[in-house]
């Protein structure tokens, strides 16, 4: 048994697709989550800044006594997997958990990837498919303005705008014939509904924050460190503590308002 907490970390809204998950499976784990709202999107920024952001957020975590990290983004399991490695206590990014799931999922071997332009670019995911099976076939699609539209809180199922930008990205994919999508960058399942709809509903998409979850969850328990009689959850932020805690509350379905913090991630 280990009653410290499970450290999560992203850019900002997107690592709490992998909290919700967490907070399901295992409720009586205590999880410090780590929002970089003064610093998002991460996506588009070049991998030395990803890299030093990567080691402060990590230092922020680990100054609260964690006891695994999950970099619950996309971004940065692509461009900082080797920092991931090195930080002391167990960690995972997004890429492995994901890719066995949809390379799992998929019937007709064509498997679409979404993300933003740093993890596309780095090839990360259709790399790790590859090692799996040579013979799937990998079609990718960097998306960046899904990220400011989900900060921006343009996450309801009918939003036109949000509606009309995944046309335009994922009409190609959709062509391609894929049957499995891998929401790559995290924040992407919070407008899940919206991406399904423009995907059809025959093409399964696979949630890269909760692969992720499912994979620490797995992780504890074979290694005896699972928590019991916890399950208090604090949030902290870089940057405005009210605009992160209105979306949240759409997305966690409960109001966060009194457990988030905002810090100044520059000092860690
Ligand atoms: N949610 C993150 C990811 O999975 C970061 C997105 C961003 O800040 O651009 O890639």
């Amino acid at each position: 048994m280990d009653a410290r907490p499970i450290g999560v970390f992203d850019s900002g809204l997107g690592g709490l697709t992998a909290v919700k998950e967490l907070s399901r499976i295992l409720p009586e784990e205590n999880i410090v989550y780590f929002g970089d709202t003064g610093r998002v999107p991460y996506g588009s920024r070049s991998r030395e800044i990803l890299r030093k952001y990567t080691r402060q957020d990590i230092n922020f975590l680990l100054s609260q006594n964690v006891k695994m990290i999950l970099a619950a983004c996309g971004t940065v399991s692509s461009t900082a997997p080797d920092i991931l490695q090195s930080v002391g206590v167990p960690a995972t990014g997004v890429i492995f958990p994901t890719a066995q799931a949809a390379a799992s999922a998929t019937r007709n071997g064509k498997i679409g990837i979404i993300g933003t332009t740093a993890t596309i670019r780095s090839g990360s995911y259709r790399r790790e498919l590859e090692k799996i099976d040579p013979a799937l076939s990998v079609y990718e699609k960097d998306c960046p303005l899904f990220v400011p539209l989900v900060e921006s809180g343009f996450v309801d199922d009918n939003d036109e705008i949000t509606l009309l930008t995944a046309q335009r990205y994922l009409s190609g994919l959709r062509e391609s014939g894929v049957d499995t999508l891998i929401m790559g960058c995290t924040h992407y399942p919070i407008i899940s509904r919206i991406i399904s709809k423009v995907m059809g509903g025959g093409v399964t998409l696979i949630d890269s924050g909760r692969e992720t979850a499912l994979w620490a969850a797995r992780a504890l328990r074979e290694s005896g460190l699972l928590a019991e009689g916890g399950g208090e959850r604090s949030f902290f932020v870089s940057d405005y503590v009210e605009n992160f805690s209105q979306i949240a509350e759409i997305f966690l379905g409960c109001n966060i308002l009194s457990d988030v913090q905002r810090i100044d991630i520059e000092k860690y």
